[in-house]
């Protein structure tokens, strides 16, 4: 018998482990791993490179139509044709339920958007901006059942944001439906307060983005959500963590006993303030929500990543052209609220993380493999399909040339966004091959896979912790069985 492939000389690397292996590859997946193993069909020499997992990117927007705002200029051709070109091989951009719409619909118009039209695997998280209770009672059990098993909300954003009382009860559905959630966490009254303030001043540039969503706004809304956590049960994921004073207050969650996990971004290391304080509107190039934040702020982030405190590192990509279509839908002369909010950043995720993290040894080999594909592949359901180099697991792969520099250039970017935050910088390091299922979908800076080979991946549901929460024991002490049960 023959493989379809077979990868010589790879010196892998999964979450935990280092080895160096044949890799053979049968039908899409990892058949054998092992020394000097028989012929394939084709046959690549790794040479001794990492061979890693394929990305896993699990948080980005593509093809999103937002009901106040700019377009994501990214379809799923697009998006993931960037992706493949950065070593991603999973996707999990969001699919929208708008206010009045049913959440079967919105699922069914994504899978519309996506089906055939996509170039790496994905699934959906379910944005939820009206927690019926027919959505949540009649529509949740069908959704994750159909395998989107994670949901996301936002505090803040006045087209999409729940109230406390309504992201109670969505969690509350969540966990005894074993979906998790993710939650987008700013304080709104905060933000449009301090944004009031600003404005009165005149202080209206792209430099002072940041000031209206200090670092407390976050943290007022992460406190907020940990509890919400605990009420009610549900595995929580606080996305886009942006300031390295929130991790506390994840670590005390945790040590409650709530299943907290936290994201961040390539922003959070690569930006900081300073680059929205551009002439003109340059800056808006680096405004997402939540900002970047001080100069030596990305220390404490990166101390995160070092230690094993965050679980993922996702791109947040958001891809607003620099014109009235994206960042720019209510004019170029408004004051920096009215600027469309996020950057792009799905094919510069992995090799920023690779450049930034492994080659300048902040990271080892195995954080960066966690981070980059295996913790999101365990937390959404899609592991050990994905996410990690097994014997049964999809034959996603990225070979990495350590050695190769580049600069980043927007010239060289596959998004359909017409610049990236991150012109200029250097990167040691880039996906030398990108490889989904067995087969080759990006050399360097290429794509040379189809547009319609990716496949939508069911989720697997949550299970909820086993341990209580002091929470659960004061209630059982009163003589009160969980609530969401
Ligand atoms: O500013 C950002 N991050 N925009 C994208 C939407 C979100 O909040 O994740
Ligand atoms: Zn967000
Ligand atoms: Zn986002
Ligand atoms: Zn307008």
């Amino acid at each position: 018998s023959q493989f379809d492939l077979v990868i010589r000389g790879a010196r892998c690397a999964t979450a935990s482990d280092i080895f160096v292996a044949d890799i053979g590859i049968v039908d899409g997946r990892i058949h054998t791993l092992g020394q000097s193993i028989g012929p394939g069909r084709r046959e690549i020499d790794a040479g001794g490179r990492w061979v890693l997992p394929g990305g896993v990117d699990s948080h980005l927007h593509v093809d999103q139509r937002q009901t106040s705002g700019g377009l994501t200029a990214d379809t799923f051709t697009t998006g993931s044709i960037a992706g493949a070109c950065g070593g991603t091989t999973t996707m999990i951009p969001f699919a929208t339920q708008n206010r009045g719409q049913s959440l079967r619909w919105a699922i069914e118009e994504y899978h519309e958007r996506a089906g055939g039209k996509t170039a790496i695997d994905y699934n959906f998280h379910l944005i939820i901006a009206d927690p019926t209770t027919a959505a949540l009672r009649e529509e949740l059990p069908g959704i994750i059942a159909g395998g989107c098993t994670s949901l996301k909300f936002f505090t803040v954003y006045d087209d999409v944001m729940l109230k406390d009382h309504q992201l109670l009860n969505a969690m509350a559905a969540a966990s005894r439906e074993g979906a998790m959630v993710m939650v987008h966490c700013e304080n709104a009254a905060g933000v449009a307060w301090m944004t009031e303030q600003l404005l009165e001043r005149n202080l209206h540039a792209p430099k002072y983005h940041p000031a209206a969503r200090p670092a407390i706004i976050e943290q007022e809304a992460i406190y907020r959500m940990t509890a919400f956590a605990e009420l009610t049960g549900v595995p929580l994921m606080v996305v886009h963590v942006s300031a390295g004073d929130s991790i506390g207050l994840i670590e005390s969650a945790r040590r409650r006993g709530v299943q907290v996990y936290a994201e961040t971004c390539p922003q959070y290391i690569a930006l900081d303030s300073t680059n929205l304080d551009r002439p003109g509107l340059e800056g808006a190039k680096a405004q997402c929500s939540p900002p970047p934040r001080w100069p030596g702020n990305e220390a404490a982030i990166w101390e995160g990543l070092e230690n094993g405190f965050f679980d993922v590192f996702s791109s947040d990509h958001s891809p607003y052209r620099f014109d009235s279509s994206g960042k720019f839908p209510h004019g170029s002369d408004v004051p920096f609220n009215r600027i469309s909010s996020g950057v792009p950043g799905v094919e510069t995720r992995s090799p920023i993380l690779f450049s930034e993290g492994v080659v300048k040894g902040r990271i080892d080999i195995n954080r960066f493999v966690a981070l980059n594909s295996t913790n999101a592949a365990k937390i959404y359901g899609l592991y050990p399909r994905k996410g990690t180099i097994a014997i049964g697991s999809d034959a996603d792969l990225c070979i990495w040339d350590d050695q190769y520099e580049t600069t980043i250039a927007n010239s060289r970017l596959h998004h359909a966004v017409d610049y990236t935050p991150y012109e200029g910088m250097l990167i040691k390091g880039w996906p030398a091959m990108t490889i989904l299922r067995g087969e080759v979908i990006a050399e360097y800076h290429s794509f040379c896979g189809r547009t319609d080979a990716g496949q939508f991946l069911p989720a697997e549901k949550r299970s909820r912790a086993k341990t209580p929460t002091p929470t659960e024991v004061e209630l059982s002490n009163l003589g009160v069985s969980p609530l969401y049960g």
